[in-house]
């Protein structure tokens, strides 16, 4: 997959996408990561980017000129497009398995309290990875190529390690253990040494409803069910 991105602070997105299994996958040829920096296609001396917004307010607002060309240079016939902000459609495991699909997309980063509007109509999806507000789209880029990353073929050794996980069947993962089987007093559960495939099946099944409902009672499987086909029809 290519993904590029639109941004001011290429190394923002470009470190934290340099290590472990996203950094593998970029070395192997899974991701090929690129950048486009609005900078880059300023013609003044101080390389504008940012101007005042009409209408008066605080803070600054990237103008629509250098972030246009920014765009122009990656964008290609079958690119999908998708603008970071905290005003977008909620980014889930849903969109990150439709995303996960397409062969190029780009991410356009927006600084200070915002882009200029009119580039938001060159954007096939907004998204938004959360209710908060971050300085810039970059820290949400990263977030989004990782989940993304990890769900293309071959990133993962394991090809049945995202078929179980939390989100893809509705429900939040069962915890997991590794050795020794005590640590500091505290015992693995006695089903998962049981050796027993069926026993430890049922036993992940009811500490990941037990989990489900504690931590997030919304996310019954019905409710999953229908936000995959939401995620569906927002791409298509
Ligand atoms: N830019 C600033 N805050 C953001 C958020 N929560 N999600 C995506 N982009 C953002």
């Amino acid at each position: 997959m290519r993904v590029d991105a639109v941004t001011l602070f290429p190394e923002m997105v470009d470190r934290p996408l340099s290590e472990s299994i996203v950094g593998r996958a970029r070395e192997e040829g899974y991701l090929k990561l690129g950048f486009s920096n609005p900078r880059d296609f300023t013609d003044d001396r101080h390389r504008t980017v940012d101007d005042k917004p009409y209408g008066g307010g605080t803070g600054m607002v990237m103008m629509a000129e250098p972030l246009y060309k920014a765009l122009l240079k990656v964008r290609k016939k079958g690119s999908t497009v998708i603008l970071l902000t905290p005003k977008g459609r909620r980014f889930d495991q849903a969109v990150a398995l439709e995303l996960a699909k397409k062969k190029h997309l780009i991410f356009i980063c927006g600084h200070y309290e915002g882009i200029d509007e009119r580039i938001t109509p060159l954007a096939d999806l907004e998204l938004s990875i959360g209710d908060y507000v971050l300085t810039g789209g970059e820290p949400a880029a990263v977030v989004v190529i990782d989940a993304v990353t990890r769900l293309i073929p071959g990133v993962l050794k394991k090809s049945d390690a995202t078929v179980n996980e939390t989100f893809t069947g509705g429900l939040l993962e069962a915890p997991h253990y590794t050795r020794p089987g005590v640590w500091r007093g505290k015992q693995v559960p006695q089903a998962l040494l049981s050796g027993n495939h069926k026993l430890i099946q049922d036993w992940r099944r009811e500490r990941a409803e037990e989990l489900t409902g504690r931590n997030r009672p919304d996310l019954a499987p019905p409710a999953a069910a229908k936000k995959k086909a939401r995620a569906k029809k927002i791409l298509s």
